[in-house]
């Protein structure tokens, strides 16, 4: 058995220095603090007062590389799971004209996004979501549209050289408009 010289014996090492946390260090550490503090509440108001949705990351939905739409069995429940993937440059909602969902006027919909290469953005013109499509994760919000009309979705984080016209629509239709779709189904 081989035996430790005798200089790397613990009652050989010098004595610990105590640690006395330079002021600098102080600062930064109550900065962050501060600044953590602040974002949390900022958070937490905008989602309680001004109808700001926070989505969540946790989901039993794990990751998909096709869009798809699930429409409740009953039609009149007007709710819908869209699982939609961003790539580049589109994003993929399951619908059949290429980046156009089609839902009924006061219809929730429940939306699961994911990315298929890089990180992009998800924002909901006029209605305040913000959502980011990440690779390998699966963000997920329900977002319910009262009023009828075009919703333009946006890709706002730079992903590439088409980013720009990164984009898709949601039609939200009267409920007159939106049963004609079905019709001779
Ligand atoms: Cu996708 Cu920018």
């Amino acid at each position: 058995m081989p035996t430790e010289s005798p200089e790397l014996m613990p009652e050989h090492l010098p004595a610990p220095i105590p640690h006395k946390a330079d002021i600098r260090e102080k600062i930064a550490l109550g900065l962050a603090l501060v600044l953590s503090t602040t974002f949390f509440t900022a958070a937490l108001v905008a989602s309680t007062n001004f109808g700001v949705q926070i989505p969540t990351c946790v989901t039993n939905v794990p990751p998909f590389t096709e869009g798809k739409i699930i429409e409740s069995k009953n039609r009149g429940d007007k709710r819908i799971e869209v699982h939609a993937v961003a790539k580049m440059w589109l994003f993929d909602m399951g619908d059949d004209n290429a980046g156009e969902l089609r839902i009924p006027e006061g219809c929730e919909v429940n939306l699961f996004l994911t990315s298929n290469d890089v990180v992009h953005g998800f924002h909901i013109e006029g209605k305040n979501v913000n959502l980011m499509a990440v690779p390998g994760a699966v963000n997920n919000l329900a977002i319910r549209f009262d009023k009828a009309g075009d919703y333009r979705v946006v890709c706002h984080e730079y992903c590439g050289v088409q980013h720009q016209a990164m984009a898709a629509v949601i039609k939200v239709l009267p409920d007159a408009e939106y049963n004609k779709l079905f019709e001779g189904q």
